[in-house]
């Protein structure tokens, strides 16, 4: 995802703010407003945790295949950052890359020159170069970072960012964070060639009910695939992907030899579950157990107790589980209408490890659905009217594989702008037959989804033809990226600004 090509007024200096409050200028990413913003955030002595990353060229065991790809530190995930709510973190970033890349902290709401959207909030850190990111962090919750240039998060550049909330009941025993991903990098072909075979209209999968393959290239399909038919209901629509992936990962190990967490029966685990996918909705289940789900996109909501979840990319859930019996329980990741699967075990006990391609009965149980999610009160936004409300169109064009969010008369990006102060409603309409998992930067809106009370999150899943309403309370001023995490859809255009003016 490089930066965002505005089209129309917006190409030439930004339009009147829509609604006729005269002729404002985007606030800048390092404006004295920002700083403002960060001031307010910035606790007085808080404390300044520093890691150093390095991004680079890494051959790395995916789990007894030694594979080349680029990656933070050498590993794949990324170190895993953590800190609490209220501190500052700091991250000198090392750019040993071949290619320019910057770091999005994805949900966090953070200062705008820290976001990491080159050419909109800084500029590309050049190959060979360095770059300090430091931030205060305001919001307790599960996150996760990436690169936003290019298709390079679809290679090994990805790290959990848990941040601990000093207020935190603590009612578990222990906590493991999941990573899911789809895996093409240094096995199958690179995700640029990936990007090319789609825009040269290879894309196969377009078509086909549950059969995403990768366009052009051979010997992909099946490599890692498993022979069970898709049968289960389908909230993302029949096309739910246009990759096809050798290797589905869970905390960077496949099925044939998974990671393994030891607890004991009747314990309590926090799970956190991040999907760092480029292509791929995952859905969650582990066999023998129900999931209480607490947290979604960092967020507390009101506690659901479900046997599976699904994730666009993007989408963090946490969710509760008390160990049943002593065993040994397959932690299944379904990639969505992909016929295949990633895994973790839950070790209690003596008994057999779960077979890599088991598929536990709760995956077809009952599934977290979005209209049940309901914000905890403490994060529920006060019931008020918008200030601006704004259709925000979703569009694609698969013969030019082609993507937009908001497209305006000359073909670019329109921004959608707003004050600092404003509540503005983005109602979501999707006009293609694909589903979109669409992110926006720097705010955790909250999903207007007839509950009276919506989850807060980041990302949201917009499904084919449906219309999506969100509201988001103009407190971080800057220029956001809003764009769908498919990282495919964001790089043949699927990508706009939240901005603001003054
Ligand atoms: Cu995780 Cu702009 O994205
Ligand atoms: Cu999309």
């Amino acid at each position: 995802m490089t930066g965002v090509a505005l089209g129309g007024a917006a190409a030439g200096g930004f339009a009147l703010l829509r609604g006729g409050d005269g002729a404002l200028s985007p606030v800048g990413p390092s404006s004295a407003a920002v700083i403002a913003a960060e001031r307010r955030r910035r606790l007085p002595g808080a404390t300044v945790r520093e890691l150093s990353l390095e991004a680079a060229p890494a051959t790395v065991d995916l789990g007894g295949r030694e594979v080349s790809t680029w990656a933070y530190n050498g590993m794949v995930p990324g170190p895993e950052v953590r800190v609490q709510a209220g501190e500052v973190l700091r991250v000198p970033l090392r750019n040993l890359l071949p290619d320019a890349t910057t770091i999005h902290w994805h949900g966090i709401a953070l200062r705008n020159d820290m976001d990491g959207v080159p050419g909109l909030t800084q500029p590309p850190i050049a190959s060979g170069t360095e770059f300090v990111y430091e931030f205060a962090v305001p919001d307790p919750g599960t996150y996760f970072f990436h690169p936003h240039s290019g298709t390079q998060l679809d290679r090994g550049l990805y790290a959990p960012l848990v941040v601990d909330d000093p207020a935190e009941p603590g009612a578990y025993d222990r906590e493991w964070t999941i990573l899911l991903d789809d895996w093409t990098d240094g096995v199958g072909p690179s995700p640029d060639e990936v990007l090319e075979s789609l825009r040269a209209g290879m894309a196969g999968g377009m078509e086909e009910p549950g059969e995403g393959e990768m366009g052009g290239t051979e010997g992909m399909e099946g490599m890692e695939g498993m022979e069970e038919p898709e049968e289960r209901s389908d909230p993302l629509g029949t096309d739910t992907g246009d990759v096809r992936y050798p290797l589905y990962l869970l905390n960077g190990r496949p099925p044939a030899d998974p990671a393994t967490f030891r607890a004991r029966p009747g314990e309590r685990i926090r799970l956190r579950i991040i999907n760092a996918g480029s292509d791929t909705a995952f859905r969650v289940a582990l066999g023998g157990h129900r999931l209480t789900v607490t947290h979604t996109d960092g967020f507390p909501m009101e506690p659901v107790t479900v046997d599976a979840i699904l994730l666009g990319m993007g989408e963090r859930y946490d969710a509760l589980v008390t160990v049943a019996d002593a065993g040994a329980f397959p932690l299944v990741a379904w990639a969505e209408g992909k016929r295949a699967s990633a895994m973790a075990v839950l070790r209690s006990g003596a008994g057999a490890a779960p077979m890599a391609d088991a598929r536990p009965a709760e995956l077809d149980g009952r599934l977290l659905r979005p209209t049940e999610l309901r914000a905890a009160a403490a994060v529920s936004f006060a019931a008020a009217e918008p200030d601006r409300t704004y259709p925000v169109p979703l569009e694609g064009e698969m013969a030019t594989y082609r993507w937009w969010v908001n497209r305006g008369s000359t073909g670019g990006a329109e921004p959608l702008e707003l004050v600092e102060g404003d509540r503005v409603r983005l109602i979501l309409e999707n006009r293609s037959m694909m589903w979109h998992p669409m992110h926006l930067h720097g705010h955790t809106f909250q999903v207007l989804n007839g509950s009276g009370q919506g989850p807060r999150k980041d990302t949201v899943i917009v499904p084919p033809m449906a219309r999506v309403a969100i509201e988001v309370v103009g407190d971080n001023p800057g220029q956001w990226a809003l764009h769908c995490h498919n990282i495919y859809h964001a790089e043949a255009g699927m990508q706009t600004v939240l901005s603001y003016v003054g």
